[in-house]
């Protein structure tokens, strides 16, 4: 988890986040933006909305974007679509899907850039300046994918994968086709967060560092987001009876987690919720 979500604390039940921090966060993503000439934003495709950043048009400007709905494996095929729609009329950018982590075929973002960039590089030849390549970077929230969409365009191991993201390292461009550099550090999005509904969705992704949180909590609050939408997956998956509540407790009753004295172990059912859901085992599912 990156050093900015570090810095968030339990208050009373909320997820917290010190100003300060985001302050120092922002104004290394603008001193990063100025270098580019294009950027790959990256969403995480079960929280179409709510991993998205709400100023980052104020922060680009004109700069052309590519919007990336990740982690496309995890959610339904069709309510992908339906989302992918829905962010191109509302963003007028193109918006493409992909899964980071095990397609090795992500030429249609290359394709894409390309096409992005252009009439800024056309813009550039014209001041009588030669033609270069574009500059791209990948931004977005913690945990979304962005280091492995990094790794899978640039087709080696340079680019740290794993869940603490916001290792610091030195920055430099990666050739990955003779028309676009990329940066090979990814822009973290800093966790400007008010909205609780929203930080707690954040949450059920991992996009939280898990001092901000306790699991019980959010478990609690992911089962009531499923059941509205989702339940039948979530009753099978726990082989709950239809007349059970969906509960921490019933699926704890269900697969015998039990502690000392016959209590039921609420902490390990939680855990489980939350890893279950993050790995796609209770299903495939879109939050917003
Ligand atoms: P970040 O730079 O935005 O912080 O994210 P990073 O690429 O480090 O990815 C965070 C986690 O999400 C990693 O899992 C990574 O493998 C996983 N991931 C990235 N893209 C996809 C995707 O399209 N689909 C799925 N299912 N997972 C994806 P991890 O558990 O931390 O590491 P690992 O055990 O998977 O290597």
């Amino acid at each position: 988890m990156s050093n900015e979500t570090e810095k968030s604390q339990v208050i009373h039940g909320h997820i917290h986040w010190y100003p300060g921090h985001i302050a120092k966060a922002e104004k290394k993503l603008k001193e990063q933006l100025s270098l580019v000439d294009a950027v790959i934003e990256v969403l995480d495709a079960r929280l179409p909305l709510s991993s998205r950043y709400g100023d980052i048009e104020k922060l680009l400007g004109e700069k052309p974007r590519l919007i990336l709905l990740n982690k496309s494996d995890l959610v339904n095929e069709q309510e992908l679509k339906d989302w992918t729609k829905r962010l191109e009329k509302e963003t007028f950018c193109p918006v493409l899907t992909s899964d980071a982590k095990h397609s090795n075929d992500l030429n249609k973002i290359t394709n894409k850039i390309i096409e992005l960039s252009e009439p800024r590089i056309q813009a550039l030849m014209k001041k009588g300046l030669l033609r270069r390549a574009a500059r791209v970077m990948v931004v977005g929230m913690p945990n979304v994918g962005k280091s492995s969409v990094i790794n899978k365009l640039t087709k080696t191991s340079k680019a740290k994968v794993g869940a603490k993201a916001g290792v610091t390292r030195q920055q430099q461009w990666v050739r990955i086709n003779p028309k676009i550099d990329l940066l090979d550090t990814p822009g973290i999005i800093p966790m400007k967060q008010d909205n609780q509904d929203r930080a707690r969705k954040l949450a059920f992704v991992n996009s939280v560092s898990q001092n901000a949180y306790e699991d019980e909590m959010v478990a609690r609050e992911l089962l009531l987001i499923l059941k509205e939408k989702y339940a039948q997956n979530v009753y099978d998956y726990y082989k709950l009876k239809s007349d059970e509540d969906l509960t921490l407790e019933n699926i704890a009753k269900s697969r015998n987690w039990i502690i000392k004295g016959a209590q039921l172990d609420i902490q390990r059912t939680s855990a489980y919720v939350l890893g279950d859901f993050r790995n796609g085992k209770t299903g495939k599912f879109i939050l917003d």
